[in-house]
């Protein structure tokens, strides 16, 4: 296989379910087939815990710290890597709540996922980074290394200014890096159709976006009991009304990365 296409789940703000739509999209292209792999790049180590792995969070060293600023701990990265029903998983860990000050002292301080990824990621169709919830070093490391985003956003007026904080610093890292980084869409997230501002909120974001794919994705209780018991909601509930969102949004990766059937495209070639 040659290079996975890479994508960031990225939003500074937090709560937004940045965690949620990275499981449940990565969820989505492993129902498609692709072979993930997903890093959870946030100290906090939701996703970890939402993959049922809470025990690697709390593991010793070695671990993504050590592989993630010391380059000669690189090739550790092989044996942290571990195994889901689902897709194969970098936990997040403890140690990671130091790697911001760790990587501000760093040579290539932004550059250096890219470079861990580099030793494991030919193996995957996919590699999806679940980003922190601030505009940081491990941020810029997830934007540098994926060079795509897939944004999710709350239906509330707070997520405009959101955007713009998300889109200025994007802008500077691809000036910073000499990158082109590439809005892949905006998932629109926990919509309550119950809330007038929702509604209004998803037009806006519709408009604002209009060569960008925007999906809705509704607030559930399946969404949340899945992540309780450690898998997408297309494994947990395959009744869940909102696995045809995700399952559209992979079929649109799919189609974005050129990962799409290689004979549906000879047909339409
Ligand atoms: N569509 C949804 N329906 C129901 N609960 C959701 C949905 N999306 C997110 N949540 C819940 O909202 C909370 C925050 O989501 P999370 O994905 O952790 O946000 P972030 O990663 O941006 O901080 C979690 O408890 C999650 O279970
Ligand atoms: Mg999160």
């Amino acid at each position: 296989m040659g290079e996975p296409a890479k994508l960031c789940v990225s939003n500074q703000k937090g709560g937004v379910g940045k965690t949620t739509v990275a499981i449940n999209v990565a969820g989505a292209l492993a129902a498609r087939g692709r072979d993930v792999l997903f890093v959870d790049l946030d100290p906090q180590g939701n996703a970890t815990e939402n993959l049922g792995m809470m025990d690697a969070y709390d593991e010793e060293p070695p671990t993504l710290f050590d592989c993630l600023t010391d380059p000669e701990q690189r090739g550790a990265i092989t044996d942290i890597v571990r195994e889901h029903e689902e897709m194969d998983v970098v936990p997040s860990n403890i140690d990671m709540t130091a790697a911001e000050p760790e990587l501000t002292l760093a040579r290539r301080s932004g550059e250096q996922l890219d470079l861990l990824l580099d030793e494991i990621e030919d193996d995957y169709d996919y590699v999806l980074v679940d980003c922190p919830p601030n505009l940081g070093n491990l941020m810029d490391n997830a934007l540098y290394a994926t060079q795509n985003v897939l944004i999710p956003a709350l239906a509330e007026s707070t997520s405009k200014r959101a955007f713009e904080l998300l889109f200025d610093h994007v802008e500077a890292i691809e000036l910073d890096y000499d990158i082109e980084v590439h809005e892949r869409g905006v998932v629109v997230n926990r919509i309550d159709v119950r809330k007038n501002q929702a509604q209004e909120m998803v037009e806006w974001i519709n408009a604002a976006f209009d060569d960008v794919p925007v999906w809705e994705v509704r607030e559930r209780a399946a969404i949340q009991k899945a992540l309780a018991e450690g898998v997408s909601v297309i494994e947990y509930d395959p009744e869940c009304d909102m696995n045809e969102v995700f399952l559209d949004i992979a079929a649109n990766l799919d189609d974005q990365f050129g990962l799409g059937d290689a004979e549906t495209e000879e047909v339409t070639a």
